[in-house]
């Protein structure tokens, strides 16, 4: 099973991801958790440069973070899958789609599009998308911002309404769950659906 996690920053789906692994690790169940960008040494490399960089053009960014995804994909979550593993994965494609495609202008079909060529369109079995109010987000932020995360309002509402369109266009795949409760309430909600999964 290989499960995505989704959200605007600070919206707690970093905390859900590691709630679910433990929870299937719990169940006797093998899990590779794992988060984008990153997961290959490769990868790792690229989020230092695509975080932590300068700036960019878009088209880079989105290269870059497409570079990283076909690594992780190749190298992590395929032969994961194929072992018969679990894979819980901290942001994937969707990301992509919501920041890049969406909030950058980029388009959303020609992001996802790249994303396909690269991973040779491995997509998760669900993904669950953790929705917060993008003030409420802003609100809870902490530390040194990110390249990313220094956009500001403006960009996290339109990476907000992103996500919130990809997952009408996809209820089968993408699971909205509200992300304004305790961690705990939306860790027994994401397990009920992953019970019917199992
Ligand atoms: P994340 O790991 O959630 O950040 P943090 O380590 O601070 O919790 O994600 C890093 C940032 O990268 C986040 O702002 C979203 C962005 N991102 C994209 O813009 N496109 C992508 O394809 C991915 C995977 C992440």
């Amino acid at each position: 099973m290989f499960v995505t996690f989704e959200g605007v920053d600070w919206s707690g789906k970093s905390t859900q991801a590691v709630l679910l692994a433990e929870w299937l690790r719990g169940a006797g169940r093998t899990v590779v958790a794992t988060r984008e960008p990153g997961g290959t040494t490769v990868a790792e490399g690229v989020r230092d440069l695509v975080l932590h960089g300068a700036h960019m053009a878009p088209w880079a960014e989105a290269a870059l973070y497409a570079a990283a995804r076909a690594d992780h994909a190749a190298q992590v979550i395929r032969p994961a899958l194929g072992r018969g593993d679990d894979v819980v994965c901290d942001r994937y494609l969707d990301s992509s789609v919501a920041y890049q495609g969406i909030a950058r202008g980029l388009g959303e079909q020609r992001v996802r599009d790249l994303s396909l060529i690269v991973t040779e369109g491995l997509l998760p079995d669900r993904t669950f998308l953790v929705l917060l109010d993008p003030e409420e987000a802003l609100r809870r932020a902490t530390g040194d911002h990110d390249r990313i995360e220094r956009e500001g309002a403006e960009f996290m509402g339109k990476v907000d309404a992103g996500y919130r369109a990809l997952a009408a266009a996809e209820p089968n795949r993408i699971v909205a769950v509200d992300g304004a409760r305790a961690a705990e309430t939306i860790a027994e909600e994401i397990r009920e659906h992953v019970r019917a999964l199992l």
